[in-house]
């Protein structure tokens, strides 16, 4: 059995008042059998942790090097994230992919820093607007989920979020054949390459998620939650993204 992961993504948003958000969803969190998680910006994690007290909310990094030291200003080590209270980061994000020129290969680094330091990687794929009207999606997200998982991949500590670039802030979203679609070849693939434990990583859609469309897509087989970017901003939107998922 999968327990059902909502993850807000709050990229480079808020600020020390907006972690009020945190202590509303802290609040939300023992009433909910559903995994609850926020990454605020890096520098936050630790307000963000104090925010959310004993509760059972999780804190997350955005991003990680894949070194656990040395000389790379300006960057974060896994460890360092885990040692602020982080106990999940997002690498691999579009937005890193396109900002950064990260690809595949530096993604699975990441991924397996992540793991080092005791964290649970979700590893995002998607595709653009133009891989997809070139009918080249099912292939853009083999090849990614080939290149940037590293092999051992175990379930526990590893989420895939499916995240079409085109989808990302854009209030559009895929259809829910098309997320169905995606989310189904994932499965296979995971299962085939990694057996039991493939089968039991939680695969997240991304991309213009809100309470309006929640219920639906969180309705799909193979939809275990959502990494949600400007409705995590909210947190009455995002718990309601909560109830969704707990009904589903
Ligand atoms: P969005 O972002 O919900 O604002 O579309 C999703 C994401 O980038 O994780």
């Amino acid at each position: 059995m999968r327990r059902r992961l909502a993850a807000g993504n709050w990229k480079m948003n808020g600020s020390r008042a907006a972690l009020s958000e945190i202590t509303s969803l802290a609040a939300l969190s023992p009433q909910t059998h559903c995994e609850i998680l926020i990454c605020p910006p890096a520098t936050h994690i630790v307000w963000a942790c104090e925010a959310r007290g004993d509760s059972a909310l999780r804190i997350g990094g955005q991003d990680c090097h894949h070194a656990a030291a040395g000389a790379h200003t300006g960057d974060l080590a896994a460890e360092q994230l885990a040692d602020a209270g982080a106990s999940h980061v997002i690498v691999g994000h579009s937005e890193r992919r396109a900002d950064h020129g990260e690809d595949d290969a530096q993604v699975a680094a990441k991924a397996a820093a992540a793991w080092r330091a005791g964290l649970v990687a979700i590893i995002c794929v998607g595709e653009t607007l133009a891989q997809r009207q070139a009918g080249k999606t099912l292939a853009v997200i083999a090849r990614q989920l080939a290149g940037s998982l590293p092999d051992g991949a175990q379930a526990q500590s590893t989420v895939i979020a499916y995240e079409p670039v085109w989808a990302i802030g854009t209030g559009l979203t895929p259809t829910l054949a098309e997320i169905s679609e995606v989310h189904g070849a994932m499965r296979t693939q995971l299962v085939a390459r990694f057996g039991a434990q493939g089968d039991g990583m939680r695969l997240l859609y991304g991309g213009s998620v809100k309470p309006a469309n929640a219920t639906e897509i969180f309705a799909l087989p193979d939809v275990d939650g959502a990494l949600v970017g400007g409705a995590s901003l909210k947190a009455a939107d995002f718990a309601l993204i909560v109830r969704a998922l707990e009904g589903a």
